[in-house]
């Protein structure tokens, strides 16, 4: 059984307080929380405070009975389906005097009572509320799974839409200027290319996060370790981004040796700080953004920093999660998959991708990798 499941709640009615304390020592057990009431007026507050796996009534009670408290019981929402147990003095012919109770099990215990019956019989009620507890929360894990695809479904579509939306006006321009025969000259054409790649790259790259999630989820990512030069691929990388960072303005400017040798998969790796670059892109604010490789004892470490508005406190850890993103940030688009894939890539080479942020002040992304090749 789990443990930290909560208690399996029994109410015992009984006018008698021997009656309750003999009921009370034989049902009491691991996992169990009993409750007393001396009258059926005190079983009905408790019964609406407390959600109980079951109830073992005396039927003769002064004032309200026990059948009176059972239908009682049956006529609200909240209690109707607890199952009862009735104790009754009186002959088993009893058995039928309570009929209509369909909904909840109903059973009987007879005076004087043989120990060996409660106990099990309470053991059964327990289990069955134990089992429908596992059940219900079965289904709640299934409804958030199907929340969360459509969510997600939602999310991918939209993030797409832009894109798509883009080039698709750009065709339309293109089909005019051909229709009325004004060709561009070639710069510009070279320029609509180089727009449209740019759509194109971020579909791509949104379909690469979702199918590495799939892929980290059934634990096919695999890595491809060889001899690599982090500095040279840093200086590349860097160089690359640069259109891009003109693009946004932003001063993009790299601090690294010329060389430093390390064993990692290169294209992983790559994949990790293009996240970090583009991410201080979209989310730094246009500041400058400064890239830089050291070492510090045993490890590489590559450093993305920013001069935006940072990550508060409580967003810093969660921001690693699947379709995590800071509230902050909302305005714009993403899935929030890029720091959760980059950092199962960083620890299954071994290494680490955190964040150090006062916010107001900018964040610093920094991967660590190991400079020796992990077993
Ligand atoms: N440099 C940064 N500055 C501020 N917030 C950031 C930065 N990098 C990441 N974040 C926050 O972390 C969230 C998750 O990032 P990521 O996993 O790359 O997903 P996405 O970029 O698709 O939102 C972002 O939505 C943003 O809120
Ligand atoms: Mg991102």
């Amino acid at each position: 059984m789990i443990t930290d499941t909560p208690a399996a709640k029994l109410l015992l009615v009984d006018d008698l307080r021997e009656n309750l304390v003999a009921l009370q020592a034989l049902v009491r057990g691991d996992g169990r929380e009993v409750f007393c009431a001396h009258s059926g007026e005190e079983a009905l507050s408790l019964l609406l405070e407390h959600e109980f796996a079951l109830a073992i009534l005396d039927v003769q009670m002064p004032g309200m009975n026990g059948f009176e408290l059972a239908e009682l019981m049956r006529g609200t929402e909240r209690t109707r389906r607890i199952p009862i147990v009735f104790v009754s003095a009186a002959g088993r012919e009893m058995n039928y005097a309570f009929r209509g109770y369909e909904t909840g099990a109903v059973d009987f215990l007879h005076k004087p009572l043989d120990p060996q019956t409660v106990r099990s019989k309470a053991n059964v009620f327990v289990d069955l509320f134990r089992q429908r507890q596992a059940l219900e929360h079965a289904q709640e894990e299934l409804q958030r799974a199907v929340r969360m695809r459509d969510d997600f479904m939602g999310l991918v579509s939209h993030e797409l839409r832009n894109p798509l939306n883009t080039l698709y006006l750009q065709v339309q321009v293109r089909k005019r200027l051909l229709a009325s025969g004004k060709l561009p000259e070639p710069p510009a054409l070279v320029q609509m290319a180089e727009r449209d790649e740019r759509q194109v790259r971020s579909m791509i790259r949104l379909l690469d996060d979702m199918l590495d999630v799939t892929r980290l989820r059934t634990g096919r990512l695999g890595m491809e370790p060889a001899p690599m030069d982090l500095a040279q691929m840093l200086h590349s990388l860097v160089e690359a981004m640069g259109e891009q960072a003109k693009a946004a303005s932003t001063p993009l400017e790299l601090d690294a040796p010329p060389h430093l040798a390390l064993t990692a998969d290169e294209f992983r790796i790559e994949q990790v700080v293009t996240n970090l670059l583009t991410n201080a892109l979209r989310y730094g604010g246009g500041g400058p953004v400064r890239v830089s490789l050291a070492t510090e004892g045993a490890h590489a470490v590559v450093s993305v920093k920013d001069q935006g508005p940072g990550i508060a406190p409580q967003d810093q850890e969660r921001i690693f999660g699947q379709f995590e993103r800071a509230e902050a940030t909302s305005a714009v688009p993403g899935l929030g998959l890029g720091l959760f894939i980059s950092r199962q890539i960083a620890q299954a080479h071994g290494g680490s991708l955190t964040v150090r942020s006062e916010p107001g002040a900018g964040a610093e992304f920094l991967l660590r990798l190991p400079l020796d090749a992990p077993a």
